[in-house]
C-alpha cells in the first residue's frame, strides 16, 4: 500500500473494496436525500445492512428534514460493516468545473474528516467521491482530495494516524498513487 506521511498521519492509497476497510470510519459517496443509491452507496448499504438506512432516516426526520447539502457530512453507524462508523458526504455533481464543484468536493473531504475527529475516530477510507455517478473527472477529483486532505492533516496534526483512498479500479488505482507522489513528495 503505498504510503506518505504528513505530520503524524499518515496518508496512503489501496485497490479494494470501501465495504471491506478495516478502519473507524469508512466514508460514503451518497446523495443528498441520504435514502441510498448504487455505486458506493448501494454497497455500503448493502453490506451495513437495514441499520444504516434507519439511522439515515432519521436524520432526514430530524436534523436534516431538507437533506444533505454538497459538501456536508454527517456520520451514523456502521451497522454490520467491520468500520465503526460510517460518514455520509455528498459530492458536487460535476458540470464542467466552472460551477464551483471543486470547493464543494474539497469540502465533502474536509467535512468528512472534521466528523472523524469530533468522534475521536483514528483511521478513515475514502472512495473517488464524485468520480462514478456525477462524472468528476477522476485526476483532477485526485488533486483536489489530496491536496484538501493534505492541508487539513497538516492544519490539524495528531488527529488522526491514517487517511486511505479506497480505488475500485485498476486505472484509479494508478491515478490516485501518481497524484499521491506528485502532491506530497513533488521535489
Ligand atoms: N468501493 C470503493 N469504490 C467504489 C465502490 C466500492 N464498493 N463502488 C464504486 N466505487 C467507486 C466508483 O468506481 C467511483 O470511482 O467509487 C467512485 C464513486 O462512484 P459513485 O459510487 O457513483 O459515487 P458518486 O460519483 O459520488 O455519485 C454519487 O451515486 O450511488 C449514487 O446515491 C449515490 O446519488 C449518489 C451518486
Amino acid at each position: 500500500m503505498a504510503g506518505h506521511t504528513v505530520g503524524m498521519t499518515r496518508l496512503t492509497v489501496t485497490r479494494g473494496d470501501i465495504t471491506t476497510q478495516d478502519v473507524d470510519a469508512i466514508v460514503n459517496a451518497a446523495n443528498s436525500t441520504l435514502l441510498g443509491g448504487g455505486g458506493v452507496d448501494g454497497a455500503i448499504h448493502r453490506r451495513g445492512g437495514p441499520e444504516i438506512l434507519e439511522a439515515c432516516r432519521a436524520l432526514r426526520a430530524g436534523p436534516l428534514a431538507e437533506g444533505l447539502p454538497p459538501g456536508e457530512a454527517v456520520a451514523t453507524t456502521a451497522g454490520a460493516l467491520p468500520s465503526k462508523r460510517v460518514i455520509h458526504t455528498v459530492g458536487p455533481v460535476w458540470h464542467g468545473g466552472q460551477s464551483g464543484e471543486e470547493d464543494v468536493l474539497r469540502s465533502a473531504f474536509e467535512n468528512s474528516l472534521e466528523r472523524a475527529r469530533e468522534e475521536g475516530l483514528r483511521t478513515i477510507a475514502f472512495p473517488a467521491i464524485s468520480t462514478g455517478a456525477y462524472g468528476y473527472p477522476a485526476e483532477a477529483a485526485a488533486e483536489a482530495a489530496v491536496t484538501a486532505v493534505r492541508d487539513w492533516v497538516l492544519a490539524n496534526p495528531g488527529a488522526l494516524e491514517e487517511v486511505r483512498f479506497v480505488q475500485f479500479s485498476e486505472h484509479a488505482h494508478r491515478t490516485w498513487s501518481r497524484m499521491l507522489e506528485d502532491v506530497l513528495d513533488p521535489g
